[in-house]
């Protein structure tokens, strides 16, 4: 599996250490960031002991033990505990993925914990995604129809047409794959990265969508789309098994294709 260097954060030293107030288990250092611009000082890292015997498997169960019992101000996102949500996404051990799929067991030694890289941090781990979600806005994520829906009745789909959305509408927008992707660190003012372009091909490959032609024209510029250098980061980090460079070469594709 791939591991991705932090463009930023990455040279910081120091923190506060958190004993265990359970000595005596199986103790694992887990490694976390921390940041709070209101306070005025750098970032740092806080090193939390934690008793693996008295706690869940996953990082996301080590990290809101550490919150409840050893420093409640350590701020993180979360919400359904089952890689449904999106909110936990960050980066453990060098590599972007759920804190709550993310089995501890599965990373050997300390624990390294970041924000999801090259987005600006509001706090701790939690990254500013107000970018992304205007990049997302920007590809109108709705179905989009000229014609009337056949009356009294929904826009029908046959299974073989509704098979094409597999491996895109399981997309969680969690970021772990445009946070990876080297075009995106450099060029996320411009280029929309893996996971916005994954969702505007869902609508592009959704039969009952009647805007493929405008979709295509938003997305045909030299850095909204074409930034994708086929590096493979992005299907290699997804947590939910997905392919966003599949899903950029069918847009590549489709935007060829109208042309001959
Ligand atoms: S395949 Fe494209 S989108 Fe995916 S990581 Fe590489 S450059 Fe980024
Ligand atoms: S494609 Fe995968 S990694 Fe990217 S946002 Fe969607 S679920 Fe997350
Ligand atoms: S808490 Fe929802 S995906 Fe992790």
């Amino acid at each position: 599996m791939a591991e991705f260097t932090l463009p930023k954060n990455s040279k910081i030293k120091g923190g506060q250490k958190h004993p265990s107030p359970q000595p005596g288990g199986t103790m694992r250092n887990f490694k976390v960031y921390r940041y709070d611009p209101d306070s005025g000082e750098n970032p740092r890292y806080d090193t939390f002991e934690v008793n693996l015997d008295e706690c869940g498997p996953m990082v996301l169960d080590a990290l809101i033990k550490i919150k409840s019992e050893q420093d409640p101000s350590l701020t993180f996102r979360r919400s359904c505990r089952e890689g449904i949500c999106g909110s936990c996404s960050m980066n453990i051990d060098g590599r972007n993925g759920l804190a709550c799929t993310t089995a501890i067991e599965d990373v050997k030694g300390e624990i390294k914990i970041t924000p999801l890289p090259a987005m600006d941090v509001i706090k701790d781990l939690v990254p500013d995604f107000t970018r992304f979600y205007a990049q997302y806005a920007s590809i109108t994520p709705w179905l989009q129809t000229v014609t009337p829906p056949p009356a009294g009745k929904e826009r029908l789909q046959s299974p073989e047409e509704r098979a094409k959305l597999d491996g895109l509408y399981e997309c969680i927008l969690c970021a772990c794959c445009s946070t990876s992707c080297p075009s995106y660190w450099w060029n996320s003012d411009k280029f929309l990265g893996p996971a916005i372009l994954l969702q505007a091909y869902r609508w592009l490959a959704d039969s009952r969508d009647e805007m493929t032609g405008e979709r295509l024209d938003a997305l045909e510029d030299p850095f909204r789309l074409y930034r994708c250098h086929t590096i493979m980061n992005c299907a290699n980090t997804c947590p939910k098994g997905l392919s966003p460079a599949k899903a950029i070469a069918e847009i590549k594709k489709m935007e060829v294709e109208r042309l001959v």
